[in-house]
């Protein structure tokens, strides 16, 4: 059964079944160089439904949050053990971005990591993704770390995270 969480005019924001995982390879194919195995999708899916998202407009797919939950060292407490959410990857198909559909998706991964009882939500962006550090920004997101070469090209990340 379909478990739709949001509508934003006509996209639908709802849980990914995995039917959708080809879609989602394909715009994770189009938009970013990070690339996973087919088996690390489904193990995503599986581990954690709640915060594998998707956005779909008429049948299409046009975006994807996956994320996955760890426990470690907080990103916020000194010497602090907690319980993380961790966004793998969150893509938008070019043609659709603009339109807040990267907001909701983070959002109800949000609410979703929530439900798992998580202390902290974080992520690793690449230092010049402006569009995407700013959207992380403005949900409430924080620079925590700058990880030198982080990225296959070299290329620092910047650790950002959220109490929850
Ligand atoms: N009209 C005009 N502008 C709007 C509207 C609207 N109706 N709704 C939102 N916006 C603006 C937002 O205010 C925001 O602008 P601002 O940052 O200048 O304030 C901008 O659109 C983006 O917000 P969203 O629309 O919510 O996000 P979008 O759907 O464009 O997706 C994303 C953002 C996912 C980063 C997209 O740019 C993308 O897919 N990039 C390529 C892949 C990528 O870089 N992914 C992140 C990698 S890091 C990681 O995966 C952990
Ligand atoms: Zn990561």
């Amino acid at each position: 059964m379909q478990v739709i969480l949001r509508q934003l005019g006509d996209c639908n924001i709802r849980r990914a079944e995995p039917s959708d995982l080809i879609s989602v390879m394909e715009i994770n194919l189009k938009t970013l160089p990070e690339h996973y195995s087919d088996y690390f999708y489904e193990s995503l899916l599986a581990e954690l439904p709640e915060a594998f998202i998707v956005a779909e407009i008429g049948g299409k797919h046009v975006g994807y949050i996956m994320c996955k939950t760890e426990y470690g060292f907080s990103n916020f407490k000194k010497l602090g053990f907690v319980k993380k959410g961790h966004v793998v990857s969150i893509a938008v198909l070019d043609e659709f971005r603009k339109k807040g559909i990267g907001r909701a998706l983070v959002e109800e991964s949000v609410n979703g990591v929530k439900l798992r009882k998580c202390d902290e939500f974080y992520l690793e962006v690449r230092c010049s993704n402006n569009e995407a550090v700013r959207l992380y920004e403005k949900l409430g997101f924080v620079i925590r770390q700058q990880l030198n070469a982080y990225y296959r090209d070299g290329e620092d990340a910047y650790l950002m995270a959220i109490e929850l």
